[in-house]
C-alpha cells in the first residue's frame, strides 16, 4: 500500500500561558495508507487534536517530520498544496458554516481558491450528493438539524477535492441519530470515493468502522490495530481510560466467567450470532 502521509518521530510541544512547556506529542510515527480509514482514539488532552492539525500544517512539528503526498509540511512553499490534499472538519458545525444558504457555502471554498464558476457547480452538486444533502442545497443552515449541517459542512471540504479528510470528533456536538449519519456518510465517502480517512473520536462504536485503529497517551501511540485487535484487549483500553464497545466488554465479562466464545466478538451482530450458536 502507498503512503499518503508520513509521520516520523513527531514532537510538539506548546508554551502554555505560565511559559511553560507542554509536551503534547512526544514522539509519534505512523503511515497513513492512500484510501485507508483511520479511527484515532484516547482520552482528553492525549494529543488527537494536536496529531490531526499536523496533517494540514496547521501546526508544525517541533521535531521530527510530518510528509503529506510527497511535501514536507515544515516547508511554507507546501502550505497551499498540503491544505488541497486535506481537508478538516471539526466539531462545531456552526463554526464551520458561513453563508446564509447551503449551496453558497459549499461553494465557498472551491471559490477562494479560484475554481472556475462553471466548475463550481459541478463540485457543489456532487459535494452535496455525496453526503446526501442534494434537496437542502436552497435551504438556510441554520435551520438545518446538526447531523444535517455537520453534512453540509462536509460537503464543503468536499468541494474542494481534497485526498484525505480528517475530523476530529465530528459528532462530538450530535445527537444519536446525527452520530449515525455522519458515520455513515463518512464510510461511504471512503468506501465509493476512495478518500483517505482519519477520524477522531470518544465513541468507540465509531471508532468500530474503521480499517485501523490507533489509541493514544500522553502523546504517543499505545495501541495499534484493527477493531478487532484493539477492541478485545480490554484492560489495556482500560488502562488508557478508554471504554470499550459494549458487545466487546459483554464478551469479555461472559469468558471471566468461563463461557467459551470464538475470538474477536466486538460488534452486537457477532455476539448475537455468537450466543445463538
Ligand atoms: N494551544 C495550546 N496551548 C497549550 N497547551 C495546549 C494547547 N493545545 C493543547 N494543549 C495541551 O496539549 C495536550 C494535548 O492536547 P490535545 O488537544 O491535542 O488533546 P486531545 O487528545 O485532542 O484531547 P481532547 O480529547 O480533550 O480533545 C494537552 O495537555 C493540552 O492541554
Ligand atoms: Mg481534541
Amino acid at each position: 500500500m502507498q503512503s499518503l502521509i508520513e509521520i516520523k518521530n513527531l514532537k510538539h510541544s506548546y508554551i502554555d500561558t505560565d511559559g511553560n512547556e507542554i509536551h503534547a506529542l512526544n514522539g509519534v510515527s505512523l503511515d497513513i495508507y492512500k484510501g485507508e480509514f483511520i479511527a484515532v482514539i484516547g482520552a482528553n488532552g492525549s494529543g488527537k487534536s494536536t496529531l490531526a492539525r499536523h496533517l494540514n500544517a496547521l501546526l508544525l512539528p517541533t521535531e521530527g517530520k510530518c510528509v503529506v503526498a510527497g511535501m514536507d509540511t515544515a516547508d511554507d512553499k507546501n502550505l497551499w498544496n498540503i491544505r488541497q490534499h486535506v481537508g478538516m472538519v471539526f466539531q462545531n458545525p456552526d463554526n464551520q458554516i458561513v453563508a446564509a444558504i447551503v449551496e453558497e457555502d459549499v461553494a465557498f471554498g472551491p471559490e477562494n481558491i479560484g475554481v472556475p464558476p462553471a466548475e463550481i457547480r459541478t463540485r457543489v452538486d456532487n459535494a452535496l450528493a455525496a453526503v446526501g444533502m442534494t434537496e437542502y442545497a436552497k435551504h438556510a443552515p441554520h435551520l438545518l438539524s446538526g447531523g444535517q449541517k455537520q453534512r453540509v459542512a462536509i460537503a464543503g471540504v468536499l468541494a474542494l477535492e481534497p485526498d484525505c479528510i480528517v475530523l476530529d470528533e465530528p459528532t462530538a456536538m450530535l445527537d444519536p441519530r446525527g452520530r449515525i449519519e455522519i458515520v455513515n456518510t463518512v464510510k461511504k465517502l471512503n468506501r465509493e470515493k476512495n478518500i483517505t480517512v482519519v477520524y477522531i473520536t470518544h465513541y468507540m462504536e465509531e471508532a468500530m468502522q474503521a480499517d485501523r485503529i490507533i489509541a493514544m497517551e500522553h502523546g504517543v501511540i499505545k495501541m495499534h490495530g484493527r477493531p478487532e485487535e484493539i477492541f478485545t484487549k480490554v484492560k489495556e483500553l482500560h488502562a488508557l481510560g478508554l471504554e470499550t464497545p459494549l458487545a466487546a466488554q459483554a464478551a469479555f465479562d461472559l469468558r471471566q466467567k468461563g463461557i467459551k466464545l470464538a475470538d474477536g466478538i466486538i460488534s452486537n451482530e457477532e455476539l448475537t450470532e455468537e450466543l445463538c450458536r
